[in-house]
C-alpha cells in the first residue's frame, strides 16, 4: 500500500516514518532538566495556539469577500442583470462549485482552530437523538437522491432522552455522511442506525457477575450511533489515521475535502465524553461508529487522541 497523501500545508502527522529523537539538550549541549522541557512544552503549546488564532483570524476575514463574490455570482446566474450564453452559464456553475468549496473549508478551518485553542464550549441540553439524527438525514436526502444513494434510518424508540449538544452531534452525523455520500459510488447504500449500548470503559480488568449486578453494568449507558455504506472502505491500516487533521487516503484528493471532517468529528465526540472508530470490510464498505454517554463525563473537545 502507497503511503498516505495529505494537504501540502497539513503539520507531518507522521505518515513517514520519523527519525529517532535525540535527547533534549540545551543550546550548551547540557542535558535539558524536567523543569525546562515542560516550560519548553508551554512555550510551544502557546506559539501553537497563538498560530492558530491567527491562521483562524486570516480565514475569517476571507468570509465577507467570499460571501460578496458568491451573491454576485447568484446575481448573474438569475440572469436579472441580463441573459446569458449556456457557455457563460457553464462559467458560473464552476464558480458557485469553486464557491462552496473554499466556504466549506473556511468552516471546516474555523471549527478545527476553535476545537483547537478551546474555544468552542459543549453545551449540553436533554433531549431525544432520534429527532437530531432523523433532521440531519432530512438535509441530506436530496444531495443522496440526485446520486442515486439510498440513505436508510428508521427511529430507535428504546432510545432515552439525555443530555447532548444537538447542533454538534448534528455535525459529527453530517460530517459521516458526508463521507459516505462522497465514496459511495451511484447506486450504492448508505444505513444510518442508532441504539442503546452498554459502554464498559474498563474492558481490561471484567467485573464479575455479582459487581455487573451492583454497579448496573448490564444496563445500557451509553447510545451507539453508526454509518455503514457499501463504498470502497479503508484498509485496515489507516483505521487510526484516518481521524489525524488533514489526513486523506491515497486515491482520494481528487475528491472535495480538507482532511479535517474526521478530526472534527473525533474531537467534538470526544467533547461529550465519547469516542469514535471505524470497521471496515475488506470486500468493501465501512463502517464509522460513536458511543456517546448518556452521563457527560466531559472531557476537553480539543486535545488528545482516542486511543
Ligand atoms: N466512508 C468512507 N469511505 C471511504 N473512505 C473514507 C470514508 N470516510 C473517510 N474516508 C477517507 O478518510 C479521509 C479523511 O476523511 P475526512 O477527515 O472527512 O476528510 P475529507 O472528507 O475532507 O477528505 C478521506 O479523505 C477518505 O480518504
Ligand atoms: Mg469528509
Amino acid at each position: 500500500m502507497a503511503t498516505a497523501h495529505k494537504n501540502p500545508y497539513a503539520p507531518d502527522s507522521g505518515a513517514v516514518p520519523a527519525p529517532e529523537p535525540e535527547p533534549a539538550t540545551a543550546p550548551d549541549g547540557e542535558a535539558l532538566s524536567p523543569e525546562s522541557l515542560q516550560q519548553e512544552y508551554y512555550e510551544l503549546r502557546e506559539r501553537f495556539r497563538r498560530t492558530t488564532n491567527a491562521l483562524a483570524s486570516a480565514t475569517h476575514d476571507l468570509k465577507t469577500p467570499l460571501a460578496i463574490l458568491n451573491g454576485y455570482v447568484e446575481l448573474l446566474t438569475s440572469e436579472k442583470l441580463g441573459p446569458l450564453t449556456d457557455r457563460q452559464r457553464e462559467v458560473l456553475r464552476d464558480m458557485q462549485a469553486s464557491g462552496r468549496r473554499l466556504q466549506q473549508f473556511i468552516q471546516d478551518f474555523l471549527t478545527y482552530s476553535a476545537l483547537e485553542t478551546g474555544g468552542l464550549r459543549m453545551q449540553f441540553e436533554p433531549g431525544n437523538i432520534n429527532d437530531t439524527l432523523s433532521e440531519v438525514c432530512r438535509l441530506w436526502s436530496s444531495r443522496f437522491q440526485e446520486k442515486a444513494l439510498a440513505l436508510y434510518f428508521l427511529a430507535n424508540d428504546k432510545l432515552p432522552v439525555f443530555p447532548f449538544d444537538p447542533p454538534k452531534l448534528e455535525r459529527v452525523v453530517s460530517n459521516l455522511l458526508e463521507n459516505s455520500f462522497k465514496f459511495t459510488p451511484r447506486g450504492g447504500t448508505v444505513w444510518l442506525h442508532a441504539e442503546p449500548h452498554m459502554w464498559d470503559r474498563r474492558a481490561a480488568t471484567q467485573p464479575s457477575a455479582a459487581e455487573r449486578r451492583r454497579q448496573n453494568l448490564n444496563q445500557p449507558n451509553a447510545v451507539k450511533v453508526s454509518v455503514a455504506d457499501t463504498g470502497p472502505g479503508i484498509p485496515a491500516e489507516f483505521h487510526q489515521e484516518v481521524f489525524d487533521d488533514f489526513f486523506r487516503l491515497p486515491g482520494t484528493e481528487s475528491e472535495e475535502g480538507t482532511g479535517l471532517g474526521l478530526a472534527i468529528a473525533r474531537r467534538l465526540v470526544q467533547g461529550m465524553g465519547g469516542k469514535i472508530w471505524v470497521e471496515s470490510d475488506p470486500a468493501g464498505g465501512c463502517k464509522f461508529s460513536f458511543l456517546i454517554p448518556y452521563k457527560p463525563a466531559v472531557a476537553p473537545a480539543g486535545k488528545g487522541k482516542n486511543r
